[in-house]
C-alpha cells in the first residue's frame, strides 16, 4: 500500500514536471493538443461490458486495423452494426471468425454495442496515395453507382441498412467488394450482388480509394 502511495506520489511530480516546463516555453495548439490526448484516459470507459471480448480485436476506438483485416467499427451507423450482428447471430452471414463471439451475444447486447460503437468518435482515416485525378474519377464513379443507397458522401442509410463507407479502410472496401463478386457470403450481400452485376470490381478502384481517403465523409 505504501509502495503505491509512494509510485503514484512519484508519478504525479513527473506529469508536474513536464507540464512546468513545457508551459514555461509555451505550447503550441498541436503540442497542447497531443499531450492532451496522451494524458486521456485510455480505452473507452463507458463500453458496454459484452463489448469486453470484442475489444481485443476491434481496440476500444472501435478503429479496428488499418490494412483492412478487421474492419473501422467506429462511426458505423447504429441500424447497419444491429444488422450485421443479428445476421451473424442467426447465422445468415458466416465469418469463421467471428462466429463464437457473435453467436453468444442476446437482442439487448446487441443494441448496447451497436449503441456504443456508432456513437465512439472518427479515428483518423489512412492517408491516401490516390492522384487528384483518380479522386475526382472514384468520387464521380460513386456518384453515379453508389450513391443512391450509401449517401452522396457515404455516409450510408438507415432505411436501407446500407453501411456507411466513407473513411473505411481501402484494404476492407477492396475485400468486401472481391467477396460480393464471388458470391461469398450468398444472400447476406444480395443486393451489392445486383448493383455489381455488369460492374467490373477491378473498375471499381478510384471508388475505394475516394472512400478510404475520407475526403467525402460528412456526418449525418
Ligand atoms: C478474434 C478477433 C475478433 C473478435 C474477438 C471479434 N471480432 Fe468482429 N471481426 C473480426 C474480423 C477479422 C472481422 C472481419 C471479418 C471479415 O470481413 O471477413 C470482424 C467483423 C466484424 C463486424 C462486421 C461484420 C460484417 O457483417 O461485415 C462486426 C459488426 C463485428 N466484427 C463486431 C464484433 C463484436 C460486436 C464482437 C464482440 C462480441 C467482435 N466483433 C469480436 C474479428 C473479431
Ligand atoms: C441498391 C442499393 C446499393 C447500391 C446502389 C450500392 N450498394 Fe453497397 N451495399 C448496399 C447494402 C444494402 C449493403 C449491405 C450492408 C451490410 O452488409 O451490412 C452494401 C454493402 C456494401 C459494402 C460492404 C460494406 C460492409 O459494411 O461490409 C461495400 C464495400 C459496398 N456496399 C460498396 C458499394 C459501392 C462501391 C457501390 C457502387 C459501385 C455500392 N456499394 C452500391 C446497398 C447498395
Amino acid at each position: 500500500m505504501r509502495l503505491l502511495v509512494i509510485t503514484a506520489a512519484a508519478l504525479l511530480l513527473v506529469v508536474l514536471a513536464v507540464k512546468i516546463s513545457l508551459a514555461a516555453r509555451g505550447l503550441t495548439a498541436a503540442e497542447a493538443a497531443e499531450i492532451a490526448a496522451v494524458l486521456a484516459p485510455t480505452g473507452a470507459p463507458d463500453a458496454p461490458p459484452a463489448y469486453a471480448h470484442c475489444a481485443s480485436c476491434h481496440l476500444h476506438d472501435g478503429s479496428g486495423r488499418p490494412d483492412g483485416s478487421i474492419p473501422r467499427l467506429n462511426g458505423q451507423r447504429r441500424t447497419v452494426i444491429e444488422n450485421k450482428l443479428f445476421r451473424l447471430r442467426s447465422g445468415m452471414t458466416r465469418l469463421p471468425v467471428m462466429d463464437p463471439f457473435a453467436r453468444t451475444l442476446d437482442p439487448h447486447e446487441i443494441i448496447e454495442i451497436a449503441n456504443y460503437l456508432s456513437e465512439l468518435p472518427d479515428t483518423p482515416s489512412v492517408p491516401s496515395n490516390a492522384t487528384d485525378e483518380e479522386r475526382a474519377t472514384g468520387a464521380s464513379l460513386y456518384a453515379e453507382h453508389c450513391a443512391s443507397c450509401h449517401g452522396a458522401h457515404g455516409e450510408g442509410n438507415d432505411g436501407l441498412l446500407a453501411s456507411r463507407l466513407c473513411g473505411q479502410y481501402a484494404g476492407y472496401l477492396d475485400r468486401r467488394l472481391q467477396e460480393v463478386a464471388t458470391k461469398a457470403r450468398g444472400d447476406a450481400d444480395a443486393v451489392m450482388q445486383g448493383v455489381l452485376e455488369g460492374l467490373p470490381v477491378d473498375d471499381l478502384e478510384p471508388v475505394v480509394k475516394w472512400l478510404a481517403a475520407g475526403r467525402g465523409c460528412v456526418l449525418p
